[in-house]
């Protein structure tokens, strides 16, 4: 069975003080948790380790929300995913659309990341979606499709089954302007059928696919009621403890 999971993507937000504070926050609102989402949130590199100190022992996994291609060596300004696993995180976000568009990262390059990540016994919360352009010619589709092929589709069925898919629309990211449930569960079911017909049904029942983009409290519950999607990537929500904690439970 997949998991419903909520993760927390903070981007270059929170400076080391902030980022203590919302996560005791968030470590006090979930201290009670008792649903059965999985709860993820990936703070900046440099709040890593602190913010890990603080969710020991809470249902709150860390991620990191990049890492490097490389696994180690003379890469100036770099973090390893060994670096990341070593301050206790368990996952690693790769693809996001803001490293693709400002940082060029090609699928060649993710799917180097995505091998050193799961080579390190961490799990790849892996992001792709198609631009405005793309749905308006309606070949969201074909994009999704092709981010997929080149990447995590070139995985092994045992590889691909550690990996948490996010699929996030760029027109939705930030910009207030939610997928209505109906374009979500569309993509979802496709993406779902893409996994069977390149491994096999039951491994395309057991991954879990996030939306992602403007996803808030008021939009979670009717977005994640959808039968293919099993929870959210959210950023601007989940810099407020209360925001993301209404959206874990909704
Ligand atoms: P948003 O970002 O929730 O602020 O739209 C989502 C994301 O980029 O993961």
């Amino acid at each position: 069975m997949r998991k419903m999971i909520v993760a927390g993507n903070w981007k270059m937000n929170t400076d080391f003080s902030e980022a203590k504070e919302l996560a005791q926050n968030l470590k006090n609102s979930l201290s009670n948790y008792t649903g059965d989402k999985g709860i993820i949130i990936a703070p900046p590199f440099t709040n890593l380790s602190e913010v890990g100190n603080i969710i020991k022992c809470t249902p709150i996994q860390l991620s990191s929300q990049n890492c490097a291609s490389e696994e180690s060596g003379a890469y100036t300004g770099e973090i390893s995913v060994n670096m990341i696993k070593s301050v206790g995180a368990e996952a690693v976000i790769i693809g996001h659309s803001e490293r693709r568009e400002y940082f060029k990262e090609s699928n060649e390059l993710l799917l180097k990341k995505l091998k050193l990540t799961l080579n390190a016994g961490m799990q790849p919360i892996f992001c792709f979606g198609e631009v405005l352009e793309e749905r308006e010619s309606e070949q969201h589709e074909a994009t999704v499709d092709k981010q997929l092929s080149e990447t995590v589709f070139k995985l092994t069925p045992e590889e691909f089954s550690k990996v948490i898919l996010a699929y996030e629309p760029v027109w939705a990211i930030g910009t207030g302007k939610v997928a209505t449930p109906e374009q979500a569960q569309e993509m979802h079911a496709f993406i779902r059928k893409r996994i069977s017909e390149n491994f096999d049904e039951t491994v395309a029942e057991n991954t879990s696919i996030l939306y992602g983009g403007s996803c808030k409290p008021n939009n979670a519950k009717e977005l994640f009621s959808q039968k293919d999607v099993d929870g959210g990537l959210i950023g601007g929500a989940s810099l407020k403890a209360e925001d993301f904690v209404a959206i874990i439970n909704a």
